[in-house]
């Protein structure tokens, strides 16, 4: 464990015990590290603070949270009150012992690096913590593409196959450029492949199926029959920030008292908690995950309008696993273009992609397989031990040859069962457009509303919940400081 990260866990410790927050218990010294950078300057900022101005509640201590804290303690808002339901700084991005090192379970890379404009995340993580990272390189995908009874497909034909989606995907950010800018015209990614003529959902071949889903669903965590042409190609976090994404691999990591009610009215708010506790404010910064607005855990009295359920449904909360296994040996192929693999089975995102640590985690022996949607929700509900059975058969049959032994551990992360999260990350679904964002976001009275699923152009993604985070409590600084508390959201097709 690291002594500089302990210290910094202390200072977070420190700023909570300024404040009566009875049930932050035992933060661990270890958490989320970039989370704690940005609650280490919040904490230094809010020490001397001898409680002027209006006095805000954050609801949850991930990165939006903290990031917005950590904003309206510059523009001089310090009287803050944060609440985290869970025993750690940092909600999504989390990492968890496995079997001898530290793996990441939520937010692993850094997306959009190397482009014409800095990711505001990757400085804090290459310069100013030093986190160890590995660019991801995925230039070697066609010769590593495992049929679903064994053996590698041709390079050649998985080289087509990916070209000509690659193609589709231009079109489509063609075609999504020329669309109507109010969202009138959106179309579902599906619907564009169609228009190009491009069947990988349809009657397709194993091999279709499983780039099509690494190409989509391997990023959106939902297929692209529900994911909006319009708001994901191009991607903003890709075309503003680069294409380049690196794993972070940092045994430091990557990276409550449970809110039940929140009552507001013209004059303050009140949030109160399980352990029935009570917290008076001005203001409330809820920074709770969409899969958690859209749950019942939190009651809001009086009830958030219509317009805002709406919009909380509308959206999306997607369900991406990462399932780590180890082995007792290694069992893959090693070496220079191995990192990514896919396994092309005839059951679309059935353990399709497949990820290996040579360099990040050297011995240790362990795989990732990334599942998402219906099948994370499948596998969170079956026993890890079944799992850890469909892996080992699956890896059988795509090394026929080999002695695949049976896995050793297995690490199942549970975010959609999870009454705190419900899931790991927003997606834009189709139908939804500005309106239903600006909606998302729109504060309600003295409630406001922060988190990666209000993040104007980076929704999903952690620099979207940092980015959110500021902008929200920019939001809330117009009103407290500067009376402007009308929040303007356009018609529909405006
Ligand atoms: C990350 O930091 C290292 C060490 O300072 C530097 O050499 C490298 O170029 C940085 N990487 C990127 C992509 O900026
Ligand atoms: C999983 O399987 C192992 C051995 O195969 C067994 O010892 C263990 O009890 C099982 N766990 C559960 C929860 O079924």
């Amino acid at each position: 464990m690291c002594s500089s990260s302990a210290a910094k866990g202390a200072l977070f410790t420190s700023l909570i015990a300024l404040h009566p927050v009875e049930r932050v218990e035992e933060m661990s010294p270890s958490t989320a590290a970039i989370a704690l950078v940005l609650a280490v300057i919040l904490a230094r900022q809010a020490f001397p603070a001898a409680a002027a101005g209006p006095r805000v509640i954050i609801v949850g201590a991930g990165m939006s949270g903290i990031s917005a804290g950590k904003r309206l303690s510059d523009a001089g808002i310090t009287d803050l009150l944060i609440l985290e339901a869970t025993d750690h700084v940092g909600g999504r991005m989390h990492k968890q012992n496995f079997g001898g090192i530290n793996v990441e379970v939520g937010a692993n890379w850094v997306e959009g690096v190397n482009g014409d404009k800095m990711n505001p995340i990757w400085p804090i993580v290459n310069s100013t913590l030093k986190l160890r990272n590995f660019r991801s390189d995925f230039d070697y995908l066609a010769q590593n593409v495992y049929k679903e009874d064994g053996g590698v497909y041709n390079e050649n034909y998985v080289q087509k196959t990916i070209d000509q989606a690659d193609n589709v995907e231009e079109s489509g950010g063609k075609l999504s450029g020329t669309l109507q800018s109010s969202g009138s015209q959106d179309m579902s990614i599906l619907a564009m492949q169609r228009l190009n003529d491009h069947q990988p959902n349809g009657p397709a071949t194993p091999v279709d199926m499983v780039v099509d889903y690494f190409k989509y669903d391997y990023e959106f965590a939902e297929p692209p029959r529900v994911t909006s042409l319009q708001n994901t190609v191009p991607l903003p976090t890709f075309s503003n920030f680069g294409d380049d994404v690196y794993f972070v691999a940092d045994q430091r990591g990557y990276e409550s008292v449970v809110v039940r009610e929140i009552s507001y009215s013209g004059s303050g708010v009140t949030v109160k908690t399980e352990d029935n506790s009570v917290y008076k404010a001005d203001y409330v910064m809820v920074s709770a995950s969409l899969g958690v607005l859209q749950s019942d855990l939190i009651q809001f009295k009086p009830k958030l309008p219509q317009w805002k359920v709406l919009a909380i449904y509308q959206f999306d909360m997607a369900v991406y696993t990462k399932i780590f296994v180890k082995f007792p040996k290694k069992f893959w192929p090693e070496g220079k273009g191995r990192e990514f693999f896919l396994y092309a089975s005839s059951r679309r995102g059935y353990y399709g992609v497949w990820q290996k640590f040579e360099k990040q985690y050297p011995d240790a022996n362990v795989l990732l397989v990334t599942v998402t949607d219906e099948e994370s929700r499948r596998i969170e509900q079956q026993s890890d031990n079944q799992t850890k059975v469909e892996i080992v058969e699956v890896l059988r049959k795509m090394f026929p040859g080999k002695d695949v032994p049976d896995a050793a551990d297995i690490l199942v992360p549970r975010w959609w069962s999870n009454r705190f999260y419900r899931g790991t990350f927003s997606n834009w679904p189709i139908g939804v457009n500005r309106y239903e964002y600006d909606q998302l976001r729109a504060p309600v009275g003295r409630v406001y509303f922060t988190g990666e699923h209000t993040s104007e152009h980076y929704n999903g993604y952690v620099h979207g919940a940092y980015l959110s985070g500021i902008d929200s409590a920019e939001i809330l600084i117009n009103c407290a400081q500067k009376k402007m508390c009308k929040y303007q959201v356009q018609g529909k097709y405006d």
